[in-house]
């Protein structure tokens, strides 16, 4: 009898329709599917068009940064999922906030910007590169352009060095250094570096880890805390609020260091310890959470967007470091279902608890919750898209040793590629459901 039920509850959660936004997470087709219309919600809040409103900006009460992320989570999908229609959006947007020095410091944003916002755009840049988006020159001098003022405003005077927050001395954030704005600059440094192959990249991707954890911003456990002020404390009094997308941009950068070092053990530990701390922290019931505020009901607008990221950057990761797909897939799989779960016709909730859907309350914030859900399901698709599906060097598009694609290859494989992720999708699926039946087994 027990037997009977728990085999029903396994065909269930097999074939169940879901509540939300349909999922299959065995079907490819259906995983281009949700994205498809998850990307065309989100493409719907970006109404540059409207009266009053400036390209490339999402209007009140959305920062800039949330723009530079909404176009770098529309190269990712355009880049697995083949649909290049939002492509030109996404170009004349990332082009239209370059400033006139062309290092994403427009004049609208520059006084209150960041140099963690002004890294967002430049990671947006450094996508549109590797997914070789027209003119492939142009976004990479972008992403080059700011790794160089970066490393200008790298501060040595104060905390053994580091980037402060915010750029200028008038803005309360330039006596705080924060792990967003280091951790983005090495994360950029880390793609640089695999992209280029140039070691002035990665010799700066070294030195801003190194100082991250000397700093204890990463401490010994590898949690990933927020940032500390300067003067009063020399960066000794760490904030120890933890947001996912912090924690994600330092996996990535990571990730591609363990890559181009051909699996050096120095990223090899850190990897596997950024990653057991990482998914521990923030994955609750299997989903991704923001546990600074979503318990508490307390994320802002810049917090509703920041799990995405988390996703996006954890997908990236297991291309770099294929070994960790055994640890990281079940955790997308499922939470790409739960997010898909909390979206309908309206838009995506927050939160991921089944409990929810559709658009939270007054639907303040509706972006981020959009991009988190899409970055989830999108990242399914790595791989599918597979090894051909790589981001690009300056070499071209990189394909593997044994991979079997060639032009013509690469359609003739699909299928055998969409069994893969079906099988390992599913097994993702059973693994979870199996946890729960082990005691009847045995
Ligand atoms: C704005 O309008 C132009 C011209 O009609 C169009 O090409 C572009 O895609 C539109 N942009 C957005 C964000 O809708
Ligand atoms: C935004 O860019 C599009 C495409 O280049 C252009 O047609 C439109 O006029 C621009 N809108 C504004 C407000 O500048
Ligand atoms: C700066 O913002 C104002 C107000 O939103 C807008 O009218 C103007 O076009 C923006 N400037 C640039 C260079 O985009
Ligand atoms: C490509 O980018 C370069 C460098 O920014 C620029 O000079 C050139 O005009 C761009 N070419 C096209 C076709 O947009
Ligand atoms: C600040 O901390 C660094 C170590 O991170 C130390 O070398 C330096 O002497 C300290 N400076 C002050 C003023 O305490
Ligand atoms: C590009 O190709 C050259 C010649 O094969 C090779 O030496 C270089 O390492 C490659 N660079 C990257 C970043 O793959
Ligand atoms: C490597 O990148 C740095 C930083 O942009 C640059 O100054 C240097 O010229 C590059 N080296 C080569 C060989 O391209
Ligand atoms: C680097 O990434 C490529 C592409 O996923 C992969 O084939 C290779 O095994 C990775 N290197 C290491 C050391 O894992
Ligand atoms: C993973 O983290 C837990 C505590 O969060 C710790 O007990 C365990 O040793 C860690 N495992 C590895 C492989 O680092
Ligand atoms: C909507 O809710 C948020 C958070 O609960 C609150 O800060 C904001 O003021 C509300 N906005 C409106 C227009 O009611
Ligand atoms: C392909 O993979 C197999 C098994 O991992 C390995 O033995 C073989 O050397 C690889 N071939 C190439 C061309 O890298």
């Amino acid at each position: 009898m027990v037997r009977v039920i728990q085999l029903l509850a396994l065909a269930a959660l097999s074939f169940a329709p879901v509540n939300g936004i349909e999922l299959d997470v065995n079907s490819v087709d259906s995983i281009k599917s949700a994205a498809s219309s998850l990307a065309s919600q989100l493409v719907g809040y970006y109404t540059a068009n409207s009266t009053g409103r400036e390209n490339g900006t999402l209007p009140s009460p959305y920062s800039w940064w949330e723009a530079g992320a909404l176009f770098d989570t529309l190269i990712q999908y355009s880049h697995l999922t083949g649909d290049t229609q939002y492509n030109s959006l996404v170009s004349t947007g990332l082009l239209s906030q370059v400033g006139k020095n062309s290092d994403f410091m427009p004049v609208n944003q520059s006084a209150t910007e960041g140099n963690d916002g002004q890294a967002t755009w430049a990671l947006a840049a450094m996508s549109a590169a590797e997914a070789q988006f027209t003119n492939g020159t142009q976004w990479l001098a972008l992403a080059d352009t700011v790794f160089n003022i970066l490393v200008q405003r790298w501060d040595s005077a104060t905390c053994s060095g580091g980037l402060r927050w915010q750029i200028y001395s008038f803005a309360q954030g330039f006596y705080y250094k924060n792990s967003a704005s280091n951790g983005h600059f090495f994360q950029l440094a880390s793609r640089l570096a695999r992209y280029t192959g140039n070691a002035t990249y990665s010799t700066w991707a070294n030195t801003a880890y190194d100082w991250t954890k000397s700093t204890g911003f990463i401490d010994s456990k590898f949690n990933v805390y927020d940032g500390a002020p300067i003067v009063s404390s020399n960066c000794t009094d760490v904030s120890k609020v933890q947001y996912s997308y912090v924690a994600g941009t330092y996996i990535t950068g990571v990730a591609h260091m363990y890559n181009i070092t051909n699996g050096n053990s120095k990223w090899k530990t850190e990897l596997d310890g950024l990653l057991n701390q990482t998914l521990s922290v923030f994955f609750s019931n299997k989903a991704a959470t923001e546990v600074a505020c979503e318990k508490s009901d307390a994320c802002t607008v810049d917090m509703m967007a920041m799990k995405g990221l988390l996703g996006h950057w954890l997908a990236d990761a297991v291309q770099m470091a294929p070994y960790t797909a055994n640890t990281v897939l079940p955790l997308l799989t499922s939470s790409a279902q739960a997010a898909a779960n909390a979206c309908d016709g309206t838009g995506c909730s927050l939160f991921w608890d089944g409990k929810h859907m559709g658009i939270d309350g007054n639907g303040t914030g509706v972006v981020g919750p959009s991009i988190d859900a899409l970055s989830f399901v999108q990242g399914l698709l790595w791989q599918e898209a597979g090894l051909t599906g790589l981001p690009a060097t300056v070499n071209g598009t990189a394909v593997a040793a044994n991979s079997t694609s060639t032009a013509s290859g690469a359609v003739a494989s699909s299928t055998k590629k969409s069994d893969g992720v079906a099988m390992r999708a599913g097994m993702a699926l059973l693994v979870s459901v199996l946890g729960s039946m082990m005691w009847f087994v045995l």
